[in-house]
């Protein structure tokens, strides 16, 4: 396939994720703000890649897309909530989130936190109630999945240690710590749902979440690269705000060109991880090379 193929693919992947998610919206009770507050962050555009993930994956692995399509929204799901807590006042307190002002600007603290705990549990809901088709304990291990990255021992526990290493010296091996939790934890739990609804074996899971967990790293890395030197508008969300929090950062430890290497480095890593998929991992491939070198 060349580059135009995939990047087909890539909007197909992102066009079904949006119609999925815009109806997940569709039996909402009527005059309920905090319906609102959950759609206006959910809906602002980011770019899906974890749901993308949990479709491709699922492909790869030969199974139904159409199956694992309730499973790639719960993950956006939870990964929007955590941007929106992300950004609140008593942690990063950011204005500007997917181009657009922070859920808190539009209806406060208080819905944004309810916000964020809404889309948190919707998404289990979505996933437990959209699977049928599905084989139970499939549906059972991806959620157990899901839960596992999302919380305590993950996402939630990455950003916990990162709110404590704010204005610290921290070391790369705390950074790489706190960073596999608080994204990569969620992106590899994105994938491996695919495999896992796909009825993927263990060896196939072991692969899969090696290349996950080396692009979660490589995509941080880049985050925090874009942080120093990405444009506002191009990113949708603010430059500079780990220096105006005092954070440890990949640039703070390796530099620009030290994190160009490593984002290289981890990206080839990804790659040789899903060698044993052949011809199947193509498409995951280029996404890995793409994120790699993304601009927002
Ligand atoms: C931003 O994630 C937060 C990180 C974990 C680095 P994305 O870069 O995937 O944000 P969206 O979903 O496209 O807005
Ligand atoms: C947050 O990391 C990762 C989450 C779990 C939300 P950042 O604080 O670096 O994410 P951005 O840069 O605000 O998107
Ligand atoms: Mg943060
Ligand atoms: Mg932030
Ligand atoms: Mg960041």
């Amino acid at each position: 396939m060349i580059g135009m193929e995939y990047e087909r693919q890539l909007r197909d992947g992102q066009a079904l994720i949006e119609r999925a998610l815009q109806s997940c919206f569709a039996g909402r009770e009527p005059m309920a703000n905090i319906y609102d507050a959950m759609e206006y962050s959910l809906m602002a555009g980011g770019k899906r890649i974890r749901p993308l993930l949990t479709l491709e994956v699922c492909r790869m692995c030969g199974g139904d897309v159409a199956q694992a399509l309730p499973f790639a929204c719960a993950v956006e799901m939870i990964h929007t909530y955590s941007l929106i807590h992300d950004d609140l006042p008593c942690m990063d307190d950011d204005d500007l989130r997917r181009g657009k002002p922070t859920n808190h600007k539009i209806y406060g603290e208080a819905t944004a936190v309810l916000a964020g705990d809404a889309l948190l549990t919707a998404a289990f809901e979505t996933a437990l109630e959209q699977s049928s088709g599905v084989p139970s304990d499939r549906v059972v291990a991806a959620a157990a999945c899901l839960a596992h990255a999302a919380g305590a021992r993950g996402m939630v526990g990455g950003q916990s240690l990162d709110m404590a290493a704010e204005g610290r010296a921290v070391t790369r091996r705390d950074v790489e710590d706190l960073q596999k939790l608080k994204t990569g934890a969620l992106l590899s739990a994105a994938a491996e749902m695919g495999c896992v609804i796909a009825g993927g074996g263990t060896d196939d899971r072991a692969a899969v979440r090696r290349y996950a967990q080396k692009l979660g790293l490589a995509f941080q890395v880049r985050d925090d690269m874009l942080d120093v030197e990405g444009d506002e508008r191009t990113l949708g969300k603010p430059i500079g705000s780990d220096q105006a929090n005092e954070k440890t950062t990949f640039v703070t430890l390796l530099g620009m060109d030290g994190c160009r290497e490593l984002v290289d480095t981890l990206t080839d890593a990804a790659v040789a991880a899903l060698e044993p998929f052949g011809g199947r991992a193509d498409f995951l491939c280029w996404l890995a090379r793409a994120l790699a070198g993304r601009e927002s």
